[in-house]
């Protein structure tokens, strides 16, 4: 097994170090190959996704990856911008379907922005269709306007299009999910106002007829978003296209107050996967050791389950982060200020963190044999 590593910028770097050191304390048999990836490559290599990186990245069983992007790129022709490295990635592998569980953990229920009662207990999965849509559809640009109110000048655009394969081979895959957890479906378009969301309600509805036994309901994106902080645990399994996707696995995410808690994982149509946090590059907190890698840990997790095949593997890294929470270890994300009146937990930094979650697997080995 190769699992190709690619930390990326800001606190990419000091949390896929957390996850590495997790894997290696495993003990199984699998290669790991670094390569650059985002601003770093593009500061040592003039390109964020280079040659070597995508070429490696094809080859692995699965990618560890941790986070692109800083404000100091921003400047950048679009094509050498750091985010350019995920899209071509998701893109070249064929990555379509990607996988956001929010779960709202028992012990940092107070962390989250909404009422405790709300969230407690939270576990719903976003997923999100990851290659098409307006983010890559065809064609895009700047060009003089031509036609309309304001024929004639500059404008910008970009086109939002689905075909049915993608539609179909992504509800196939949440509906299988959800055979795995309530049975319960929940599509997000835009279908009232939207050509290429109407089409795809119809072929998600056909598509649901091969199963009987899971409940699909519809509902538009706007009523989503508001649902989502209204009752977040009338959720279950939640499918949508790649922007709607992108904007609600964000809400999604912080309303259970651990977005530093969050994997995730995207997939190709033969289970190769790219792992990574739910949570971006932070560059205002990089270097500092303060980041929380329990996200990269269980993505870690995430990729063990569904690339290469070690479900048990995967199991240990999830029960050693439950063993460090219970423990009282915070990173600073989850820290409340309810926290700093128990005396039980304590704020750690990045590498504790990940010592600690080493410790907790480490511990359970030797208890069993
Ligand atoms: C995400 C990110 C990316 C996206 C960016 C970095 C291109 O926001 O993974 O959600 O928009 O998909
Ligand atoms: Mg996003």
């Amino acid at each position: 097994m190769k699992i190709a590593v690619l930390p990326g910028d800001g606190i990419g770097t000091e949390i896929v170090q957390e996850a590495v050191k997790v894997l290696k304390v495993l003990d199984l048999k699998f290669e790991l190959e670094f390569a650059d990836v985002g601003g770093t490559a593009y500061d040592k290599h003039g390109h964020p996704l280079p040659e070597a990186t995508l070429k490696l990245a094809k080859e692995a069983d699965a990618i560890l990856f941790g986070a692109v992007g800083d404000w100091k790129y921003d400047q950048l022709e679009r094509q050498f911008r750091p985010e350019q490295a995920i899209l071509g990635l998701r893109k070249n592998l064929g990555l379509f379907a990607n996988f956001r569980p929010a779960i709202c953990y028992e012990q940092l229920t107070d962390a989250s922005s909404l009422k405790p009662e709300l969230v407690a207990g939270l576990d719903i999965l976003i997923i999100r269709e990851l290659t098409g849509d307006i983010y890559f559809g065809q064609p895009r640009g700047r060009r003089t306007s031509p036609d309309g109110a304001f024929a004639g000048a500059e404008e910008a655009f970009d086109t939002m299009r689905y075909t049915r394969p993608e539609i179909e081979r992504i509800a196939h895959v949440a509906f299988q999910a959800a055979r795995k957890r309530s049975k319960k479906v929940t599509s997000v378009d835009k279908a009232n106002v939207l050509e290429t969301f109407q089409f795809w309600r119809d072929v998600v509805t056909e598509v649901s007829q091969q199963y009987p036994d899971v409940k699909l309901d519809h509902m538009y994106v706007d009523n989503a978003a508001m649902q989502l902080v209204k009752s977040p645990k009338s959720f279950d399994v939640v499918v949508t296209g790649n922007m709607f996707g992108d904007i609600l696995s964000d809400e999604a995410a912080m309303l259970t107050g651990s977005i530093g808690m969050l994997p995730s994982a995207s997939l190709n149509a033969s289970n190769q996967g790219l792992y990574e946090p739910s949570h971006g590059s932070a560059p205002d907190i990089a270097g500092k050791g303060v980041a929380n890698p329990l996200a990269t840990i269980l993505s870690a997790a995430m990729m063990l389950r569904f690339s290469l095949n070690q479900p048990q593997a995967a199991d240990r890294i999830e029960s050693a982060v439950q063993d460090v929470l219970a423990q009282g270890l915070r990173t600073a994300d989850i820290f409340s200020e309810g926290n700093a009146k128990t005396p039980s937990v304590v704020k750690v930094g990045t590498r504790e963190m990940g010592d600690a979650v080493v410790a907790a697997i480490t511990k359970k080995t030797t208890t069993k044999s």
